[in-house]
Formats: C-alpha cells, structure tokens, sequence
C-alpha cells in the first residue's frame, strides 16, 4: 500500500531511527550484563533492568510503528528500483516487524520464567506483572530462542541497511526520505 507522499512523516521517521538505535544498543548490552560476574550482583541486577526496560520500550515503539503504518500508509516506492526488488524489500520488511515483536516478546517470557523469580522493573522502579511463573524447563527453551531471534534481527536490519546504502550510493532517494522530508 502506497500514498503519494514524498516522505515518511517526522514521527515514522523519529520511531525508525529510534528503534534502530535502541535495539543496538539492547543487544550491546546483552552481551555485557551476562558476562558480568555474580559477585558483582548489584551491576548485573541494574543492567537486566536496563536491558529488560530497552526492550520493553522497543516493544511499544514497535507498536506505534504499526499503528502508524496503518494509519498513513507509506511514501510511493522508488519507481527506478525493479519490482522484484521492491518485493524483496517488503519481505524483508514484514521479517523484521516479525522479529522485532517475537525478540522483545521472547525476553519478557525468557524473564518472567528465570528461575528465582527476579522481578522485571521497567525504568528501574515500574513493575512489570510477569503472566507466567517461573519455570526452569521453559526457561531452558525460550533463553535460546529469544537469543538466536536477536540475532537473526541483528543481522537482517544489518543486510537492511547495507541495502538502502546501496539504493543511496545509485542515486536512489530511499535513505534520504528516512532521513528527512524530501524538499
Ligand atoms: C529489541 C529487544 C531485545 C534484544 C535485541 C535482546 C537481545 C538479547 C540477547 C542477544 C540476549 C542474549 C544473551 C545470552 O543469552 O547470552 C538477551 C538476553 C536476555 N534478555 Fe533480551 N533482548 C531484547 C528484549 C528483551 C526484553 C523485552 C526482555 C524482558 C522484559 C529481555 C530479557 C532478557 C533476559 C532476562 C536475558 C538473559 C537471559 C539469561 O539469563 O541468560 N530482553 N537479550
């Protein structure tokens, strides 16, 4: 679905760069709040939380995103770019809305079923209800799932963004309508 616009709105393109830069730096983290000692408890307690609140944030924007999408639709496809491309980056795109859901999603139930029942505190202070229970045999099942979907989302938005730098560096207006409003 396409309108006539020249260019997402300052909002869809608030929410993308947004998410963009939130999501890089949740995974960053990630990586770090696991490899932190237990003997450092308070760090690695503080860091889950921001890790669990970035998601949760992503989550909403994500939301938002969709919402909006529906609502103004988006700018007409780049008419230089062949159709089988074109179709190719909208599969590309549904992948990601998919995974950016499933991987926040996938972190909640990776949290609220963690054995110990360490509550999930968003901004550090908000709690969050946890709908299931701690459970370990879960837990064993859903900690890779939701790790292995964070790549997958990691490495797609990655491929995304080598794409539109490609379009970009061919004349195409594709990352500069993301950017800003096309004059
Ligand atoms: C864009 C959103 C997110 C990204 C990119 C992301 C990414 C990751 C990655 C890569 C790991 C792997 C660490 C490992 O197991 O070695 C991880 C672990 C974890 N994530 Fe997320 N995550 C996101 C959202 C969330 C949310 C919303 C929650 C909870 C509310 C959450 C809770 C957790 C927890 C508890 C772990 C650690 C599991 C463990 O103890 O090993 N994540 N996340």
């Amino acid at each position: 679905m396409s309108i006539d616009a020249p260019s997402w709105s300052r909002a869809q393109r608030r929410l993308h760069w947004t998410t963009a830069a939130l999501v890089a730096t949740g995974f960053a983290l990630a990586w770090i709040m696991v490899g932190v000692s237990t003997d450092d408890l308070l760090l690695k307690f503080l860091l889950y939380q921001l890790h669990k609140t970035i998601g949760l944030i992503v989550l909403a924007l994500v939301l938002l995103r969709l919402l909006l999408r529906g609502l103004r639709r988006r700018p007409a496809h780049d008419a230089r770019i062949p159709p089988a491309l074109q179709t190719a980056a909208a599969g590309m795109q549904v992948c990601l809305y998919g995974l950016l859901l499933a991987v926040p999603v996938l972190g909640y139930l990776v949290a609220a079923t963690a054995p110990g029942g360490i509550p999930t505190l968003f901004l550090g202070f908000l709690r969050v209800p946890h709908i299931v229970g701690a459970d370990p045999a879960w837990f064993a099942a859903l900690r890779p799932a939701h790790r292995l979907a964070a790549i997958a989302l990691v490495v797609l938005a990655s491929g995304h963004a080598l794409v539109a730098l490609y379009h970009h560096g061919r004349g195409s207006p594709v990352l500069t309508r993301m950017w800003r409003r096309a004059a």
